[in-house]
Parts: structure tokens; C-alpha cells; sequence
């Protein structure tokens, strides 16, 4: 049986679209079989060019309904859902069908209120901080902001996805044939923490590389609020 992740919130242009592909990307890195799931009414659909994992168009009802049960039908296979913002009811179906709900933010008091509501109204969902700040005076205070904010949900806190400009070539109709591997990585890095989530079994190789990082200071892959709040 097939798996199903989707990636909503009530807040436009935290990173959803990009999330969707980077992830689906990272997963196509390991092996798995990915399907980067369009529903979002105001974005076009990607072609398959140069992609390891494959752009699948579910902005009506009755696509996202047969995805989603062909994905169900299907062992091996893993939905990646784009939400598209400010959709309560879209996004409480999107989730309603999903093994795993992630609520992606950006560092910014909004995005901190819009995701605090969000994390409420989806008990079981995780919330990601999109586009992070690399730059560590940024990136203190965007900890700071998260300890203030979200301070009684840091259990539900995943490790970020940090801003990374070139992930937009993900978003071109046909991206280049190779990647910048600041992209590989961080598409990596946000596969195995949603392989980690999803409960499937860890690409080995990969996942020993990573708690070697981990046993050198660097946080365990899927590490949760440290990496965030104590940046
Ligand atoms: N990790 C990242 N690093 C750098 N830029 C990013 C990253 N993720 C997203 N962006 C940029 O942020 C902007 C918004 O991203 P995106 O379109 O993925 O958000 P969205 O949540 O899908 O927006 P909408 O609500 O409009 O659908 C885009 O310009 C995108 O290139
Ligand atoms: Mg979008």
C-alpha cells in the first residue's frame, strides 16, 4: 500500500509548491517512486522532463480521488500532495486522506500565528520551517521567534528546510538534467525525515552518513526542535 503525505496550510507562499517537489525529488534520490500531486487551481503541471519522480496533475476532484486511490492500490509508491494556500476546507480533505500532514512557515511573526492555528485545528500534522535562515544572526533570531511563538507545540517541530534560492529550478517546466547539489541535499535531508515520519524502512547508506554527522555535534536526521530552537 502506498503512502500518502500532503503539505497544506492556511498561509500563501510559505513553500508548499517547493516542498512538494524537493521532497518528491529527495525521495526519487533514494529510490522510491514519488508523485509530486498538483492541486493547487492557480499553478500549471510540470512536465517529467528531467525528473526522477513524476508531476501528477489532481487540481479536479475526480484526478486527486483516482491518484489517491491508485496510490492506495499500489505498494511502493509515496503521494506528495501541494495544497495551495488559503483553502480551510481543501486542506482538511487533503489531510482527511494523507499518512503524514506537514505544516510548512517562514520565519515571520504571521507565518509563526498563521502555522500555531493550523497545528490546532490538525492535531497530528508537523509543522516544517520553510525557507530558514542560514545566516546565524538570522537564524537566531528566527529561534528566538519560535520559542516565543510556538514554544508549547516544540514537540511537533521538525528540523528546517533551509533557504536554498536555487530549489526554483525545481519549478521549471523541464528543470536542468543535474541539480546544484545544495539541492540534492537539502532534498535529501527532507526525504528522510518524511521516510523517518512515514515509518518506512530508512535508505541505509544515506542514513548512516547521517547519524555519523549526528555523532560529530551535527543533529540526528529528523531531529526535531533542537536544530530550531537552539540554533
Ligand atoms: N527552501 C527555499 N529556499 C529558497 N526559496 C524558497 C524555498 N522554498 C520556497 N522558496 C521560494 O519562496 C516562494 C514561495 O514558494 P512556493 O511557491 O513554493 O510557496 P507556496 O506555499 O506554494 O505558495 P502559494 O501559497 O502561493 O501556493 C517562491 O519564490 C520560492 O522559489
Ligand atoms: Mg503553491
Amino acid at each position: 500500500m502506498g503512502k500518502i503525505v500532503c503539505i497544506i496550510g492556511n498561509k500563501g507562499g510559505t513553500g508548499k509548491t517547493t516542498l512538494s517537489h524537493l521532497i518528491a525529488h529527495g525521495l526519487g534520490a533514494f529510490g522510491l517512486r514519488a508523485v509530486a500531486m498538483l492541486t493547487d487551481q492557480l499553478r500549471d503541471k510540470l512536465s517529467k522532463q528531467n525528473r526522477n519522480y513524476l508531476p501528477f496533475d489532481a487540481r479536479s476532484a475526480d484526478q486527486l480521488a483516482l491518484a489517491a486511490a491508485k496510490l492506495r492500490a499500489t505498494a511502493g509508491w509515496i503521494g506528495v500532495i501541494d495544497g495551495g494556500g488559503n483553502r480551510p476546507d481543501v486542506d482538511r480533505r487533503l489531510a482527511a486522506l494523507s499518512d503524514l500532514v506537514l505544516l510548512p512557515f517562514r520565519d515571520s511573526h504571521e507565518d509563526m500565528r498563521a502555522v500555531r492555528g493550523d497545528l490546532e485545528r490538525f492535531p497530528q500534522a508537523w509543522a516544517l520551517p520553510s525557507q530558514w535562515p542560514t545566516n546565524a544572526w538570522a537564524a537566531a533570531s528566527a529561534s528566538r521567534a519560535v520559542d516565543a511563538m510556538l514554544a508549547i507545540h516544540k514537540d511537533r517541530l521538525l528540523a528546517p528546510v533551509y533557504a536554498v534560492s536555487a530549489t526554483k529550478l525545481l519549478l521549471m517546466d523541464a528543470p536542468p538534467p543535474r541539480l546544484p547539489r545544495a539541492v540534492d541535499n537539502a532534498a535529501r535531508e527532507i526525504a528522510l525525515q518524511v521516510i523517518e515520519l512515514l515509518g518506512l524502512p530508512a535508505p541505509e547508506a544515506d542514513w548512516t552518513a547521517a547519524y555519523a554527522r549526528a555523532a560529530d555535534g551535527g543533529p540526528p536526521p529528523g531531529a526535531r526542535a533542537p536544530s530550531v530552537l537552539h540554533a
